[in-house]
C-alpha cells in the first residue's frame, strides 16, 4: 500500500475529484479491492455504474466515507455500530444500518432499500480523495459483472480502458469487505471477509446470529427486502386501465390521470436513474395500480426489467 503521496498521484486525485463532481466515474483504490466509484447522492452518476459494469440487476451498493462521524449523517448508528466502528474503522468492514432519508443517498444506489451499507476504507489514497469531496462515494468492485474483482490498477484498466484509475498499488487485503447486518435482533454476517466471525464477536462481546438463507453472497442482488410498491404493477402494457397511474418510457399516446415518464427521449440510462424515485412517487393508495410501458431488454434495460419483474411478482 502506498503511504507517501507523490506529485503525480496528488494530481490524479485532483482530477478524480473533478470527474466525480461532474457526475462521472473513477477507479478507486481501497485496501480490499479496487472500486468503481460515483457520487452516492446522484441518481445519474449511480446509473453509470450499472451501465459500465453491465449488471443485469440493481444490486445495492456500499457507500464509502472518511470516518464514523461522516457516516452518522446518513444512517442511524446503534451501540453495535459504535463498537465495530471503534474496533475496525477505517478498515475492511461494511455495516448495514437504517438509512436516514434526509441524507439524500440515491434510491438507485440502495435499490430502494431502507437500509444503507456503509464503510470507511483504510487506504490512504481513498481517504485523501474522500476528504476533498462533500459527498460519499458508492463503489462496487471495479470489474464487469461476473468477472474477478480487481486488486491492481492495471486490472481495472484492462476492463475499463477509458476510466481514470488512481493507482494505489496492489490491494493489501485482496478480498471484499466483511459485511455485517446490524438492523435485526442480532448482528449477522452477510458476506465473509478477512475480519472473521470471532473478530466481530470479540469486538461486540456477544455471539452473532446465524447467517440467513438469502445472503448477498449466495444470491447477489436477490435480497428479499427489496422495496416493492404496495399497489399492483402491470408490466408491458399497451393500455391504461381505470384508476391506474402510468409509468411511461419514450414518446407515446397513452393518457392517464397521473404519469411519470422515465425518459421522454427513450434513454435507458436516464430511465434507470429515475426508476426508484418514480416508483416511490406513484406508490399511492390514490391509484389502483401502476401500468408500466414496455422497456427494451437491452443494456441497463435488463436491470430495469429485472427490478420491475421482482416488484410485480
Ligand atoms: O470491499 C468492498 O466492500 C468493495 C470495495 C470497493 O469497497 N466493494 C464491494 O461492493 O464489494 P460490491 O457492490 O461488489 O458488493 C456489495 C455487496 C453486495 O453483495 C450487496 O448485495 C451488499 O453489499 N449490500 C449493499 N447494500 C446492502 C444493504 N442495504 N443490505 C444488504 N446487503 C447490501
Ligand atoms: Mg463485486
Amino acid at each position: 500500500m502506498q503511504k507517501e503521496i507523490n506529485h503525480s498521484t496528488a494530481l490524479a486525485i485532483e482530477r478524480a475529484q473533478k470527474i466525480l463532481q461532474k457526475g462521472d466515474l473513477i477507479g478507486l483504490p481501497t485496501e480490499t479491492v479496487y472500486g468503481l466509484a460515483a457520487n452516492a447522492l446522484s441518481d445519474t452518476a449511480v446509473a453509470k455504474i450499472y451501465t459500465l459494469k453491465e449488471r443485469p440487476h440493481f444490486n445495492p451498493l456500499i457507500a464509502h466515507f472518511t470516518n464514523a462521524e461522516e457516516v452518522k449523517k446518513y444512517v442511524y448508528f446503534n451501540e453495535w455500530a459504535e463498537s465495530l466502528a471503534k474496533a475496525f474503522w477505517p478498515g475492511p468492514l461494511t455495516l448495514i444500518l437504517e438509512k436516514k432519508k434526509e441524507g439524500g443517498v440515491s434510491l438507485l444506489a440502495t435499490a430502494g432499500l431502507e437500509t444503507l451499507a456503509v464503510r470507511a476504507p483504510a487506504h490512504p489514497l481513498a481517504q485523501r480523495l474522500l476528504q476533498g469531496l462533500d459527498f460519499p462515494l458508492v463503489a462496487p468492485s471495479a470489474n464487469p459483472s461476473e468477472s474477478l474483482s480487481p486488486t491492481t490498477a492495471q486490472h481495472v484498466k484492462n476492463s475499463f480502458p477509458n476510466l481514470l484509475v488512481i493507482d494505489g498499488g496492489p490491494c493489501t487485503v485482496g478480498l471484499e469487505s466483511t459485511i455485517v447486518d446490524l438492523t435485526g435482533d442480532k448482528p449477522v454476517i452477510l458476506r465473509p471477509g478477512i475480519l472473521t466471525k470471532s473478530d466481530i464477536e470479540n469486538a461486540l462481546g456477544l455471539q452473532l446470529g446465524e447467517t440467513c438463507e438469502n445472503t448477498p453472497l449466495k444470491a447477489p442482488g436477490q435480497l428479499k427486502r427489496h422495496y416493492a410498491p404496495s399497489i399492483p404493477l402491470r408490466l408491458n402494457i399497451t393500455q391504461v386501465n381505470d384508476g391506474e397511474a402510468l409509468l411511461s418510457f419514450g414518446p407515446h399516446h397513452l393518457i392517464a390521470p397521473k404519469e411519470i415518464n422515465l425518459s421522454p427521449t427513450a434513454d435507458l440510462e436516464e430511465a434507470a436513474a429515475n426508476l426508484f424515485s418514480a416508483l416511490a412517487e406513484l406508490d399511492s393508495p390514490h391509484h389502483k395500480g401502476i401500468a408500466v410501458m414496455p422497456i427494451p431488454k437491452e443494456g441497463i434495460g435488463l436491470a430495469i426489467n429485472d427490478r420491475l419483474n421482482r416488484a410485480s411478482s
